[in-house]
């Protein structure tokens, strides 16, 4: 098979709670879709990610519940393959970083770059508090930003100003989990990456990318540079995470950015070794002509601009001796902004939030992922509310979408004999609507390839609009009684629009459109199969979510429907939503919850 190698690059998320919405509409669904689409399109796409299962996020989390930061990442870390199994996030693999596999390729980068000497030690002036007896990591710190003022900036990054803080700097310090205890300065030993090296590089990368990528990142990530390409600690005095592979360093740990970054390559590692073919990465990773893509939040920007490409400046040529192929950086690295609810921001600990597991027992897959994607926060922050969802469920996706092939599947199945009728010869207006359909693959092709993927679904809508509105004047229902010739005609061209609509919604509502392709009485699948698999290594097991693309034949091509194919009876696509669920789910903000177990049925 020809064509290009696309790997799709997806944020790896904290297993310290289930998935939002936020999560959805920041990284994954945008992934999914441009993956579904490059799938179509007959390309080679690698899509992968995890659960990032180090980090404080974790140890907070397990101190919260007086339970181990393993326990708590098993648990999130299955319910994010089950969620994301149902909502048809159609990874290659979605492993996690507590496999030997990521362990292994994490330390084989630090011994690399050590060796390289883009590593340095440091004695590092860091955070100690009496009570608890230890270093605090970043995140347990929290204090006034010394840079915006925001009086509650972690001591990692401020969720304000979006700056990546330096803990020790913040005006008046304090513990997060003991607010009144002082916090002392000590000193403690650290390694360092060296930024400084790779400036060159750094900048010349940027340079030839930035044009092209959204402008959110671009201004992040020239503010980062701004601010010293200086060393960066990437070990941390923590008992959770992987193990510096040095002497002496056994009560430390590598920084949990340092490595989730990494998932991305050593995910592909594994990949290839669960399909039996362990080169099988190569094909995206030491190919001049793949094209990386990361798909994240904004509040991950300059780990994906800028730490990531030093990594892979320092390891190049890693596990590929004899070739002097140079590793592929990020083509592209569309961050999405936030998604609020209801006016507020997402607040885990407070409950505003939209739990996709939750969601997924409501309503349809393709309702969420339709609404989600009209609502993408591609350029600025955008807004969940019910009664968007609402109406845009009912008065987009059901009205110009679900009706158009309800009415028409319906009527063609119970006046032509369940079959596809035959027509003498279409009129212009029927010319002009098919060829209005077909134009949308290079079109809506053209924006879902630059990743405007909200405006390429506007698009997509505005076609279905435009064959209702065709159909409007054709109407087979009247004319069946009066001239059975042109109702052929205009039943035939409805059928073959219907057809072509069914790829370009594919990539956002993929469940509806096999659904769409079956009534038209297609046999096969438009994609794969979405698996969830247990892998094993020599010390422990881990569950994954796979794609298998075996069984796959929908390609992103015109109809060439033919009169006579058998229709299957049809049924309506998607489920009306009652007005009262408005009021009803607002409710359930900021209340207490419940995480009931996820139901897993057949995919
Ligand atoms: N776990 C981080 C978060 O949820 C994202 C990590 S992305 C990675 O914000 F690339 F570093 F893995
Ligand atoms: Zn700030």
């Amino acid at each position: 098979m020809s064509g290009k190698y696309i790997h799709v690059s997806v944020a790896w998320p904290y297993a310290n709670g289930d998935l939002h919405i936020g999560h959805l509409a920041g990284a994954y669904l945008p992934a999914d879709i441009f993956a579904r689409y490059h799938r179509l399109a007959g390309n080679h796409v690698l899509m992968v990610s995890g659960s990032d299962s180090h980090g404080t996020p974790i140890s907070v989390e397990a101190d919260k519940r007086g339970i181990s930061p393993r326990d708590v990442f098993e648990r999130y870390h299955e319910r994010f393959v089950q969620t994301q199994q149902k909502i048809g996030i159609s990874y290659d693999l979605f492993s996690h970083t507590d496999t030997e596999n990521h362990h292994k390729i994490a330390q084989d980068f630090f011994k690399l770059l050590h060796e390289r000497e883009y590593l340095y030690k440091e004695t590092q002036t860091l955070l100690y508090s009496d009570s608890e007896k230890r270093f605090l990591p970043d995140r347990y710190v929290e204090g006034t930003c010394y840079i915006c003022g925001y009086d509650s900036a972690r001591g990692d990054q401020c969720d304000n100003c979006g700056n990546l803080m330096d803990a020790t700097k913040l005006i008046n310090p304090r513990s997060k989990n003991n607010p009144d205890d002082a916090l002392e300065i000590r000193t403690t030993d650290h390694y360092f990456l060296a930024l400084d090296k790779f400036a060159d590089q750094i900048l010349e990368y940027l340079d030839g990318y930035q044009e092209n990528w959204r402008p959110n990142v671009t201004k992040f990530s020239q503010n980062f540079v701004k601010d010293g390409l200086r060393g960066r600690p990437i070990t941390r005095d923590i008992d959770w995470g992987i193990p510096v592979p040095l002497d002496g360093w056994d009560d430390k740990r590598l920084y949990v950015w340092f490595e989730a970054v990494m998932g991305y390559f050593t995910a592909s590692v594994e990949w290839a070794h669960n399909i039996g073919k362990p080169d099988e990465w190569k094909k995206w990773w030491y190919n001049p002509d793949a094209k990386i893509y990361n798909f994240i939040g904004k509040d991950n920007i300059p780990f994906h601009t800028i730490i990531w490409q030093a990594e892979l400046f320092g390891v190049n040529g890693i596990y590929n001796e004899g070739d002097d192929t140079p590793l592929q950086l990020p083509f592209d690295v569309p961050a999405n902004e936030f998604m609020n609810i209801e006016g507020e921001q997402f607040s885990k600990s407070r409950n505003w939030a939209i739990w996709l597991p939750d969601m997924l027992e409501r309503y349809q897959e393709d309702a969420i992922r339709f609404y989600v994607a009209r609502t993408f926060p591609e350029r600025q922050d955008s807004d969940f509310s019910w009664d968007g969802f609402l109406v845009r469920v009912n008065n987009e996706l059901l009205a110009a979408w679900g009706n158009l092939v309800n009415r028409m599947m319906g009527f063609a199945y119970k006046r032509y004999d369940g079959v596809v009728p035959s027509y003498d010869e279409l009129t212009d207006a029927d010319k002009d609507i098919i060829a209005k359909t077909e134009a949308g693959f290079e079109i809506i092709g053209a924006l879902l390839e630059s990743t405007q993927l909200k405006e390429a679904l506007e698009q997509t809508l505005g076609l279905a609009r435009e064959v209702n509105g065709w159909l409007d004047t054709r109407e087979p229902w009247k004319t069946i009684k009066v001239d059975e010739a042109d109702a052929a005609r205009s039943v035939y061209t409805a059928l073959r629009c219907i057809d072509n609509l069914k790829i370009l919604f594919a990539p956002f509502t993929p469940f509806s459109s096999q659904k769409v392709h079956e009534l038209l009485g297609y046999e096969g699948q438009l994609f794969g199969d979405l698996k969830i698999e247990t892998i094993k290594e020599e010390t422990r097991d881990h569950v994954a979510l796979m794609y298998d693309g075996e069984k796959a034949i929908g390609k992103w091509e015109k109809s060439d429907l033919q009169s006579g194919q058998a229709l299957q009876k049809p049924s309506p696509l998607f489920v009306k939503l009652d007005p009262e669920i408005v009021d009803e789910e607002r409710q359930y903000l900021g209340q207490p919850r419940d995480e009931k177990p996820i139901i897993v049925g057949e995919e």
